[in-house]
């Protein structure tokens, strides 16, 4: 891939995701120049260092960063990562508390150096923190997103994609609603090539049965857990994930992805941030596509709200 010019991308945590956030960009050419801005100086540092060792094998684009937020000024997309993490047992939303927190102080103090960036949460709960940063912020809401069920949606079609023997770029699937556990495939509108998904018949002649659907989507929405469990946090995968976010905005490429902005009035959901299938260009999402969803979609759509509402109830916002 080229590396856009001119581009500037700001990552905030040097956490195990913004670290791997910065190692995808940089490796995949997402940006021109990547910053890395830790609190923590000394491991701000060192992460850069140990990224900036490894670009003479990657594309032309650079590595800085440090504990000094002016770093941050002239920024085209600043993605946030900082925050507590999950810890097994956790769900995202038991850190709702303490991340909003961060964020009242972080998101003024972002958006005065850089007003006309594009910011993407990726700091979990990731719905809950869209709406907080948006509101902290003053920004319009299609400026200010998370990541939402991209990472989802990815692990979703990886999923499919070993199951049925087709590559997961021809699986049209998508995870929506909640960044956790009340978020839900939109098996109405999945195909594999331009085959509704149930329809698809498999190298044994069969199509796939609402049970096994039903079991790959619990698959999908525990994946995390798992990997926490085993390693204690999530970090590859979601770094990849913001990387294609960011290049998507960079590009103003007007790719439809399942990011999660605050929505108004889609099939009746208000003031919340889900994922939804939305149009990312330049600007941020420029649109949230009104795709028809079954009566079950429907139900779950409207359950994940209210998930996302009493979380938001529960914090001073
Ligand atoms: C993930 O889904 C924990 O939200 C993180 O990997």
């Amino acid at each position: 891939m080229t590396v856009i010019e001119n581009s500037r991308l700001a990552i905030i945590g040097a956490g195990a995701v913004g670290s791997s956030l910065a190692y995808a960009a940089l490796i995949r050419g997402s940006a021109r120049e990547v910053v890395l801005y830790d609190i923590d100086a000394p491991r701000a540092e060192a992460e850069v260092l140990d990224l900036a060792h490894g670009t003479p094998f990657t594309g032309s684009s650079t590595i800085t960063g440090g504990a000094d937020l002016d770093l941050v000024a002239g920024s085209n997309v600043v993605v946030i990562t900082a925050g507590a993490k999950q810890h097994p047992g956790q769900s995202r939303l038991d850190l709702a508390g303490v991340n909003v927190g961060i964020l009242r102080t972080l998101m003024p103090q972002l958006v005065e150096r850089a007003p006309n960036a594009v910011y993407v949460l990726v700091t979990n709960p990731c719905d809950v923190l869209a709406v907080a940063a948006q509101r902290f912020s003053g920004l319009p809401s299609g400026r200010v997103f998370s990541s939402g069920t991209v990472l989802d949606s990815s692990r979703l079609r990886w999923r499919l994609a070993e199951r049925l023997g087709v590559s997961a770029t021809s699986i049209h699937a998508m995870i929506v609603g909640e960044h956790g556990d009340s978020e839900f495939p939109l098996w109405s509108q999945s195909r594999i090539g331009p085959i509704p998904i149930r329809e698809w018949i498999d190298d044994a002649g069969q199509t796939l049965s609402v049970e096994e659907l039903d079991r790959i989507a619990y698959e999908v929405k525990t994946a995390a857990y798992k990997v926490i469990e085993g390693k204690g946090a999530t970090n590859y995968a979601i770094g990849l994930s913001g990387a294609r976010i960011v290049e998507a905005v960079l590009r103003d490429e007007g790719a439809v992805l399942p990011v999660s902005s605050v929505l108004d009035d889609y099939h009746g959901v208000s003031g919340v941030a889900l994922s939804v299938p939305s149009v990312v260009d330049a600007g941020g999402v420029s649109r949230v596509i009104d795709v028809p969803f079954s009566a079950e979609e429907e139900r779950a759509l409207h359950a994940s709200a209210e998930t996302i509402r009493a979380s938001l109830a529960a914090l001073d916002l």
